[in-house]
């Protein structure tokens, strides 16, 4: 057996290419190597695979053998009791215990608030003028995770939050993500996004407080974290609940809020497709149930494919400790493997016609596991994909039934990079043209 793909040399070209354009790069070296192929980068040493059948491998590959990758630059930013940095014995408790508060069966509990908040958020939308749907998302998911997550219900506790957390997230620089050495109080954009960070901690401490005198406990998931106990009995500490959190945050809000820009991009640019997601929204008649949004078959295919086309995180990677076979070849332990998902979610012989937007085909086809893979996979699949998915169902549904749009973008807009996602060049630039119904901010 071959023990190496061909591929890239040149680790700084290579982490300078996927830094600025991953799609294209890993397009460009599957042409020129084929699948697998080798690439050398800053973080290490990795096999890279948008096969498939090289997908389903990674996924199956025993828990046991794979670490996450780059740890030690994420564990600043992160905090080292991340779910996203735990492996072993350790990530499979974690998963244990914060699975349940994010289970499809529990969705259900934050759809009001969900809709809520995207029409408050709505009203706020000035009419007639540009918008960037994306900022317009971001306002959207970060309160809706400051409330069904954190707990903050009053607006007053959530105006503070969301600026602390704007500028945290504003300063978590590519730069530093990818060198350690740039974890320094003399970069600037270090500095100030610990700045940030430090005051944002004292906060979700501050919280963790008040939560522990409350004698009711909340429906939101930090109240069910803090009272979800491990196997043995004990409880998350204070520390590893604000990292957890911070995660939360950090792999759960931008995430959502890109979904909501490009689902909104793509409706509005396809005649045909807004004219059958409209429909089906109507169908539900004025004020329906927020839950009604979730369980509408063509929405549900829409955002699919909005996350097909334009995959947020474009690749994920493993590091190996163990030796792994990958389509033929053998990855020594020290390596790692990793799935690219736009080249999957491109692959022509996965999805017929890969570039046209065509929700249809999640209507005809029932995708596999490692076949539609926007939310990663195996044994570390998104643990919010079920929050994600019913949150951009309920808001594409408010935003869809209440007003009339108009896409100011051209049909080829760019992805571009934000920290660890891939976003719309822009922000998709939107106009409401007008609200065609005022309904008070909720129903509850
Ligand atoms: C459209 C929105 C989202 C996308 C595209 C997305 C995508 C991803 C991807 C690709 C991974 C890596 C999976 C892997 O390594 O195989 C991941 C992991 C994760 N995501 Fe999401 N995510 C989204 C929303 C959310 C939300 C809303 C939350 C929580 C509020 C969340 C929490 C997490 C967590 C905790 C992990 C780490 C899981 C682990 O390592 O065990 N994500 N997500």
């Amino acid at each position: 057996m071959s023990k190496l793909p061909p591929g890239t040399t040149s680790a700084v070209l290579t982490s300078m290419r996927v830094l600025r354009d991953p799609v294209g790069s890993m397009e460009k070296w599957k042409a020129k190597y084929g699948d697998p192929f080798f690439c050398n980068s800053l973080n290490g040493p990795i096999v890279m695979t948008g096969n498939p059948e090289g997908v389903a491998q990674i996924f199956r590959e025993n828990p046991e053998h794979l670490k996450p990758f780059a740890m030690e630059n994420a564990s600043t930013y992160l905090g080292k009791g991340s779910i996203l940095l735990s492996y072993g014995k350790k990530h499979r408790n974690d998963r244990k215990l914060m699975r349940p508060p994010f289970s499809g069966k529990r969705m259900n509990a934050y759809a009001d608030s969900m809709a809520r908040i995207t029409r408050q958020v709505l009203s706020e939308v000035e009419t007639g003028k540009p918008i960037n749907m994306l900022e317009t998302g971001h306002a959207i998911s970060l309160w809706i995770i400051l409330e069904t997550v954190f707990g903050f219900h009053q607006r007053e506790s959530v105006q503070p939050m969301k600026h602390l957390v704007r500028g945290m997230l504003e300063n978590l620089h590519p730069s530093f993500m990818f060198a350690t050495v740039l974890q320094n109080r003399f970069w600037p954009p270090w500095r100030r996004f610990s700045n940030y960070r430090q005051e944002y901690y004292s906060q979700i401490l501050n919280k963790i407080e008040t939560l522990r005198t409350e004698t009711e406990m909340g429906e939101d998931i930090l109240s069910l974290l803090m009272a979800a106990t491990y196997d043995d009995g004990s409880r998350m500490s204070e520390d590893e609940l604000t990292d957890q959190l911070n995660t939360l945050l950090i792999a759960g809000h931008e995430t959502t809020a890109i979904a909501m820009a490009w689902a909104m991009y793509w409706i509005l640019l396809n005649p045909a497709v807004f004219a059958k997601t409209k429909s089906e929204i109507d169908q539900l008649g004025p004020d329906p149930d927020p839950v009604a949004y979730t369980q509408l078959d063509y929405l549900s295919a829409v955002v699919k494919e909005t996350l097909r086309i334009r995959p947020i995180i474009t690749e994920m990677m493993r590091l190996l400790t163990t030796p792994m076979e990958l389509l033929g070849y053998e990855v020594p332990a020290g390596h790692n493997v990793g799935f690219s998902i736009s080249l999957l979610h491109f692959n022509p012989d996965v999805y017929e016609d890969p570039a046209t937007f065509r929700p249809e085909r999640f209507l005809e086809t029932k995708y596999k596991p490692y076949e539609f893979i926007p939310f990663g996979g195996g044994h570390r699949h998104c643990l919010g994909s079920a929050f994600a998915e019913f949150e951009l169902k309920i808001a594409l549904g408010v935003l869809l039934s209440s007003a009339e749009w108009e896409l100011l973008d051209p049909p080829d807009l760019p992805m571009v990079r934000r920290s660890i996602t891939m976003a719309p060049k822009g922000g998709v630039r939107l106009i409401k043209k007008s609200q065609t119904e005022t309904r008070q901010a909720g129903r509850d």
